[in-house]
């Protein structure tokens, strides 16, 4: 039997595997999951016509708790420390011809867990034994093309891996379905990392100049100590940062900030010519929802990012019960071109970040 394995945050186990269950369902695939606790990992088990149809027609960026997803065709569990790559093709070797489709490029991956991480300098060392060995037995094309799929090669300890395939144009494009961003230097709080994941993750790169670009006005509720605003400003937007706290000095002397010490649920802009609306107040989700959602139904905005914090318990439906309030408010309001998209971030842990944009 063959599986769709998917990486997510490790506790996020059980949101990743209903989800895509739901999600294969709508395929009308009946498969079953597999998601140990604490594992950052789920696969759920079907046929490999059926795991392959999931790769290719289930959209990876529109889910919410998978970072990432790929076919398994392949999973070697003794691997001898002395051959592993002899014994990774030996399993290959096995396979019915048209199973493992040639591929353009290799990532050699593990969960993201502190065990995951422990086999990071393995994976390293490993990755150009294996990309020569896959290139010799044409399971990988001579030079790198991200025209073919990528081969994952997905460690689980040091003499266990999964072997599989993601499609280029369905994927996420970073291993381990984790972009690396860097912060705006001096940023005054650590969550400037989470706002610029979101800008790199769920904006589409082709259209990121055109959406994301200097000049543009913002608003950033619940702003301070700054670190939102920060990115903002990097970008080159002018940005008018609500909140009753202190924003940081160095980020004000920019010239570009101008710090409203307002309730941010009140708040409104005096002009409507803000492109940006991002919200970091911690409040209830439905809540906030409901405010990203006025900001769209009063025309305030074109397009927002914002965090809704998760519960303990019941994550999955809470989830789709903050997106459908959203719906339903704009469609109360009889708003019907938009687009929002939620995902857990890498640089989130009990909370979601959202994309709610005018189309
Ligand atoms: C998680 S912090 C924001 C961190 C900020 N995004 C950064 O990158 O530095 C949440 C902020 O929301 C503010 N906040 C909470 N409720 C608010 C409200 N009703 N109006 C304005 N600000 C609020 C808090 O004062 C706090 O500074």
């Amino acid at each position: 039997m063959s599986a769709v394995v998917l990486y997510c945050r490790a506790g996020f186990e059980g949101e990743c595997a209903a989800e895509i269950q739901e999600r294969a369902a709508e395929l009308g695939i009946h498969g079953y999951c597999k998601a140990p606790g604490n594992s950052g990992l789920v696969s759920f088990h079907c046929k490999h016509e059926e795991a392959d149809h999931i790769a290719r027609k289930t959209p990876v960026y529109k889910l919410i708790f998978a970072r990432q997803l790929f076919v398994r065709v392949a999973e070697c569990n003794e691997l001898p420390i002395q051959d592993r790559v002899g014994a990774m093709l030996e399993a290959l070797a096995e396979l019915d011809t048209d199973v493992l489709p040639k591929c353009g490029d290799i990532w050699v991956e593990t969960a993201d867990t502190n065990e995951g991480r422990a086999l990071s300098a393995l994976c390293r060392s490993i990755t150009a034994t294996l990309r020569k060995s896959m290139r010799e037995h044409e399971h990988l094309t001579e030079k790198d093309t991200d025209r073919r799929p990528v081969m994952h090669v997905m460690f689980r300890s040091t003499h266990s891996a999964m072997l599989g395939y993601s499609y280029t144009y369905n994927h996420s494009p970073y291993p381990m379905g984790i972009a690396r961003v860097r912060s705006p230097k001096n940023a005054p709080s650590r969550s400037a990392a989470k706002l610029a994941e979101a800008f790199k993750v769920m904006i589409p790169a082709a259209d990121f100049d055109k959406r994301v670009s200097s000049g543009m006005n913002a608003v950033d509720l619940g702003a301070c100590p700054g670190g939102w605003t920060a990115v903002l400003v990097q970008h080159g937007m002018m940005v008018q940062a609500v909140d009753n706290g202190a924003m940081d000095e160095s980020l004000m002397q920019t010239g570009q900030v101008k710090h409203f010490r307002e309730d941010g649920f009140a708040f409104r802009p005096k002009k409507r010519n803000i492109e940006w609306l991002v919200c970091d107040m911690v409040d209830k989700p439905v809540k906030v929802s409901h405010l990203m959602a006025d900001w769209f139904v009063e025309e305030y905005c074109q397009q927002a990012i914002f965090n809704l914090k998760l519960p303990m318990k019941k994550r999955y439906p809470a989830v789709q019960q903050y997106l459908q309030a959203i719906h339903d408010r704009l469609a109360e309001a009889e708003m019907r071109h938009y687009e929002l998209h939620a995902k857990h971030l890498y640089h989130d842990r009990e909370e979601i970040t959202l994309y709610l944009r005018r189309t």
